[in-house]
């Protein structure tokens, strides 16, 4: 019943962020309690063929980033299976719940320690410099289309997988990301299905 209002909170909000960023604020404080509670069940919560929609998205990407962000990371997966996958990235899992992210270390393989970090990060606002990032990931999370765009550097890429496609929670139609992301100097559109989700993939055009 809780979690059931929890997922509709969750798309609510979705719709009503993408729609008006600035309502995030509105949002915020009730997102993160509702992650804070969620957290230590986090993990066991999840399907077998969760990653794949991410898997298909980051196996698409081109070149071998080295400067990844792992964008509300939750309990960490995204950024251990990026790191496990480009093995000479440094990898920041960033999230908005303490909580999440005390899960997120608590799993991380000591032989990962030294690459991935995690760090408490709102995608409205991002803690990080301009072009700080070559792949900017975002797994079942809500997109923030101007601080993709800042952190993001020329050439880098962006990958948003939605693990259950349209019946993820927190969900945003690729149509919707193709314009959020066009409008800000991305091409290279790709789209994925896999497993019960889907994922897209962006590239952020070269300086010129
Ligand atoms: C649905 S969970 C997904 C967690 C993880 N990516 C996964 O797929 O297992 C969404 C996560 O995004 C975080 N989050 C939501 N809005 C955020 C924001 N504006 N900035 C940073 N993290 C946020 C939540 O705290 C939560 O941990």
């Amino acid at each position: 019943m809780l979690e059931d209002l929890g997922r509709k909170f969750a798309r609510l909000t979705t719709n009503a962020v993408v729609r008006r960023p600035g309502l995030w604020r509105v949002f915020r404080g009730l997102m993160r309690r509702q992650f804070d509670a969620i957290a230590p069940r986090w993990e066991a919560m999840r399907l077998p063929d969760t990653l794949a929609p991410l898997e298909a998205g980051l196996s698409a990407v081109r070149g071998t980033p080295r400067r990844v962000l792992d964008l509300g990371t939750g309990t960490g997966v995204g950024a251990r299976t990026v790191a496990e996958r480009f093995p000479e990235a440094e990898v920041v899992g960033a999230d908005l719940s303490e909580r999440m992210l005390d899960e997120a270390r608590r799993l991380l393989p000591s032989e990962l320690a030294s690459r991935v970090r995690f760090e408490t990060a709102d995608g409205s606002a991002l803690p990080y410099e301009d072009s700080s990032f070559d792949l900017v990931m975002l797994a079942n999370m809500i997109p923030f289309f101007d601080e993709l765009a800042r952190v993001v550097a020329p050439g880098g890429s962006v990958v948003i997988a939605y693990s259950g496609g349209a019946e993820t929670p927190i969900y945003v139609p690729s149509d919707r990301l193709r314009r959020g992301l066009g409008a800000r100097g991305f091409t290279e559109f790709a789209e994925f299905d896999a497993g019960r989700g889907t994922a897209f993939l962006a590239r952020k055009a070269d300086r010129i």
